[in-house]
């Protein structure tokens, strides 16, 4: 528990004196009441605070990077009660959701996050994210297809915006490329790679924007570091076309 204008002053909201004439001039609501009562003991967790109509944010924003192993829905709950990836961040205090999503059975890089506002315009197609993929498909990929993938295909009757496809390694039996693609239609690298005929077998995301997988181990999370969600936020400051 602490005091109202503390609560009010951490939400940055108003300086810690300002909050006390904001208590005082019956600008705040506590849970619904008026409260004018300066050193009102509040949870900032719980209680529903407002100042002027407005609730206050009482929690401190957090990021978080996971390693998605397969056979995690990014959903919050899963109807069929298979696990979800929020199970493998449940030691972070703060409720996070899912920045954008990852299919079942794909691993790698996924965000979560209590910023609102921020996991918005990285998700929202007008700010073109940079999201890079690895993907073992069937079979030795022909160089055509390849030219495809780079081109667009075909999904729901609308191109894929250009991609950019290196192939990593080739055999008989699969293939593995690295795809980069900023558009995060559903399920785009599985349909995009079956369209032109080489059936994803594992898909893995090493990129979201500036942030790279690097090293974390599968299943673990870690919180970003302040340079690191500085260059998030650098990335979605003007919507493309408006460059
Ligand atoms: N493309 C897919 O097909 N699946 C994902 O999970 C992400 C991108």
């Amino acid at each position: 528990m602490e005091r109202l204008q503390k609560a009010i002053a951490k939400a940055g909201v108003a300086s810690r004196r300002e909050a006390e004439r904001l208590i005082a001039a019956g600008r705040v609501r506590v849970n619904g009441q008026v409260v004018t009562i300066l050193g009102t003991k509040v949870d900032p967790e719980r209680d529903r605070i407002e100042v002027d109509g407005r609730p206050i944010r009482t929690e401190a924003h957090v990021y978080v990077m996971l390693n998605k192993p397969a056979g995690y829905v990014t959903t919050a709950k899963d109807p069929q009660g298979r696990p979800t990836v929020l199970d493998l961040v449940a030691s972070v205090p703060q409720r996070v959701f899912p920045v954008g999503r990852l299919d079942r059975d794909t691993r790698g890089l996924l965000l979560l996050t209590n910023d609102g506002y921020l996991a918005h315009r990285l998700t929202h197609p007008s700010f073109e994210v940079v999201k890079v993929y690895r993907a073992k498909l069937q079979g030795a990929i022909s160089r055509q297809a390849v030219h495809r993938l780079r081109n667009g295909v075909l999904l729901d009757g609308r191109m894929t915006a250009p991609a950019q496809v290196r192939v990593l390694s080739r055999s008989i039996d699969s293939s593995w490329i690295e795809i980069a693609i900023h558009e995060g239609r559903n399920r785009q690298v599985r349909r995009m790679a079956q369209a032109v005929g080489f059936p994803v077998i594992e898909l893995v995301r090493i990129q979201f924007g500036p942030l790279r997988l690097g090293d974390l181990a599968s299943g673990n999370f870690r919180y970003l570091q302040e340079v690191e969600v500085q260059a998030l936020r650098n990335t979605v400051l003007r919507r493309t076309g408006s460059r």
